[in-house]
């Protein structure tokens, strides 16, 4: 059975973006292979948040990815900085990451680019961090999205230079695990092709919002002035609309207003109403849930104890064997 493992940002909520990518493929996938599933919390200090927002965002990631379907027995489910085997890790590979490959990393260019007041350390290493997430459990799957390839990348060079340091095969290298044709693309509801926390206000539909704000969201959609004569083009906000309608709603809903469209008769609000409810209805047992798992604080003591327990069970071993292997024996 193959390892995966994911990290995941421990800021903002998951939006039905989200959920058709990447989550509903970890929830399948955890009864498939041996999966690891972790809060990236230490990442997260490259921002500087306040301890207060830190545990907030952190608890919240949990509980919503616990709603979505994760099983903490299954997987195994767990907070970085609970794992310090990953930052001893880190600290090794750190010996055998270079200045000019760090700066030279996508992700790290536009961090200076946009933050140049706060080009700290965390930052440049911050694809040193991720392979050391990535190999403490020498996960050979990892399912990314297509701006983390480079740092994926990164991970299997400094495998690689372990390994050939120490002469030794220790590291197996880690790929992207793609999910190919099970991702749904879902736009955002402000015209772009992408629904996303960082886009404009209104254009993500959070799994906890309520019903009175997934209608409002919805009716102010982007749409266009309507299609004047029969088959004319549809343009990518009205298309986005039918895109999120053909995940949420029935296939006689899309149809229906699909051939209204056609015959160029649709009333934007009518499909917005029904968008909305549709969402609505799609949403509502998740959010419920995110609520009921919200208020138990017991319950998330539990799964995080558990997923350390699991975590350091095998970070522990690796962190055992690497020392062996870099010369830190025991007298
Ligand atoms: N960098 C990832 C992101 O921004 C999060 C992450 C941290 C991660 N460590 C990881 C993803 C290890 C996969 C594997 O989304």
């Amino acid at each position: 059975m193959e390892t995966v493992l994911s990290g995941i940002r421990s800021t903002g909520n998951l939006h039905l973006g989200n959920y058709f990518g990447a989550i509903r493929n970890f929830v399948k996938m955890q009864h498939e292979h041996n999966c690891y599933f972790f809060i990236a919390d230490y990442h997260s200090l490259t921002t500087h948040p306040t301890p207060g927002d830190l545990h907030r965002n952190v608890r919240q990631v949990l509980v919503e990815y616990l709603a979505a379907g994760i099983d903490p027995e299954t997987a195994t489910l767990y907070i970085q900085s609970d794992v310090p085997e990953v930052a001893e890790l880190y600290l090794l590979l750190n010996m055998n990451a270079y200045k000019g490959e760090l700066e030279r990393c996508t992700s790290f260019k536009e961090k200076v680019r946009k933050q140049p007041d706060n080009v700290n350390a965390g930052l440049l290493t911050y694809p040193v961090l991720m392979a050391a997430d990535i190999i403490i459990h020498r996960a050979t799957k990892v399912p990314v999205g297509k701006d983390q390839e480079q740092h994926l990348e990164m991970a299997r060079t400094f495998a690689n230079r372990f390994n050939r340091m120490y002469k030794t095969d220790y590291f197996p290298s880690p790929y992207a695990f793609n999910f190919e044709q099970a991702l749904i693309k879902i736009p955002g509801l402000d015209g772009s092709t992408k629904m996303g926390k960082s886009e404009s206000e209104g254009n993500a539909i959070f799994l906890a919002d309520d019903a009175r704000v997934i209608r409002k969201k919805v009716m102010r959609a982007t749409t266009d002035s309507g299609p004047e004569k029969p088959g004319e083009k549809m343009s990518q906000p009205v298309k986005n609309l039918f895109s999120l309608m053909k995940a949420v709603s029935s296939k006689e809903t899309v149809d229906h207003f699909q051939e209204e469209f056609k015959n160029a008769t649709i009333r934007y609000g009518d499909l917005k109403k029904q968008l909305a409810e549709d969402i609505i209805s799609f949403t509502s047992p998740l959010r419920e849930k995110i609520l009921e798992i919200g208020a138990d604080n017991e319950y998330l003591s539990k799964v995080a104890k558990m997923g350390a327990e699991k975590a350091r069970e095998s970070a522990g071993k690796t962190i055992r064997d690497v020392r062996e292997i870099i010369g830190f024996r025991k007298f």
